[in-house]
């Protein structure tokens, strides 16, 4: 397997490389790029781990060389939060990033995974999956928006609220990846009851935790060690699918039957082509069927934002 990080770099991008040296599959190829010179440095820097994954870097303006032959692409280039914006804020300039990146993908690495981690997610997939489609290579079963650490911060916040061991915590959350539209299935863990007020307190928590990591860090940035952890945990389930294991189930933003909107964050199972099936997410009560409702607005907004970007 070759994995490619674009961004990597960055905070959540030298975190991640660090995590796929340590635990991508024996034999594996990581590369790594990104527009600042510090990058083949930092693959220089991972080497030195001893473990049978062979890293290299390229820095500068052109990711050719990272991307030939990949069999997963991740991407977290682009600017992240600081205090007082929110996702939407970051469209600007990471819209035109992945545009181009994703350009590159479609050119070199044409049947490669693509997950994206550069917000606005419920937008830039959008933007991706035009890109793709404008180059005749899209394979709606090979693009993902990463949700991942919406489902890494539920299970530690209920954990949390609950005295529950967390490896015993699973949910599935859906929807997108921003504000109301991430949507945490909480009457779906087992074994506990919450009130009203524990899932509208921490349905909130769930949904402006990035907020939460964007204020403690006071301008220096948003999540990156967590983002970093959830992106590794994802991208590790892809190339299992990639492998052939079999019932390797996460949460993704994909695009699916299109029942709710085009891109739906949902659980999906991942085969040697990337998504094999769209799981059904289960029952709702009626507490969560009102804000899948009430969120459809702006996540079908979110979309053509990034449709139309593209056009
Ligand atoms: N999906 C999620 O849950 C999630 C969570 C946290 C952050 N994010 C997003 O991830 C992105 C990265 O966050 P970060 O904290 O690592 O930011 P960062 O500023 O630390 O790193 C971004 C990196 O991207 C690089 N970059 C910029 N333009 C590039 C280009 N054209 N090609 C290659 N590299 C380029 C920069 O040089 C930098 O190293 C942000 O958009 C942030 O909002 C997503």
């Amino acid at each position: 397997m070759k994995v490619a990080v674009l961004g990597a770099a960055g905070g959540i991008g030298q975190a991640l490389a660090l995590l796929l040296k340590l635990n991508l599959p024996a034999g594996s190829k990581l590369a790594l790029y990104d527009i600042a010179p510090v990058t083949p440095g930092v693959a220089k820097d991972i080497s030195h781990i001893p473990t049978d994954v062979e890293a290299t870097g390229f820095a500068g303006e052109d990711p050719s060389p990272a991307l030939e032959g990949a069999d997963v692409v991740l991407i977290s280039a682009g600017v992240a939060r600081k205090p007082g914006m929110d996702r939407s804020d970051l469209f600007n300039i990471n819209a035109g990033i992945i545009r181009n990146l994703t350009a590159k993908v479609a050119a070199v690495a044409p049947t490669a995974c693509i997950g994206i981690i550069t917000n606005p997610v419920n937008t830039t997939v959008a933007i991706a999956a035009e890109v793709l489609k404008e180059a005749g290579v899209y394979d709606k079963n090979k693009l993902f928006g990463v949700t991942t650490l919406d489902v890494i911060r539920s299970e530690t916040f209920i954990a949390e609220a609950k005295g529950l061991n967390v490896a015993d915590v699973k949910l599935n959350v859906i929807g997108g990846h921003s504000g109301v539209t991430i949507l945490p299935l909480l009457s779906q863990v087992k074994g506990v009851e919450f009130s009203a007020e524990e899932i509208a307190s921490l349905t909130h928590r769930i949904q402006n935790a990035g907020t939460e990591v964007v204020e403690a860090k006071a301008g220096g940035g948003s999540a990156t060690l967590s983002m970093a952890q959830a992106a590794c945990r994802f991208g590790l389930a892809v190339v299992r699918g990639l492998q052939g294991e079999q019932g390797v189930i996460e949460c993704a933003y994909v695009e699916g039957a299109g029942e709710h909107a085009r891109f739906f964050a949902q659980p999906i199972e991942l085969g040697t082509a990337g998504v094999k099936a769209i799981l059904p997410y289960g029952g709702l009560s009626a507490f969560e069927q009102d804000a899948l409702t009430g969120m459809l607005e702006t996540l079908k907004g979110d979309i053509h934002i990034g449709e139309e970007f593209v056009k």
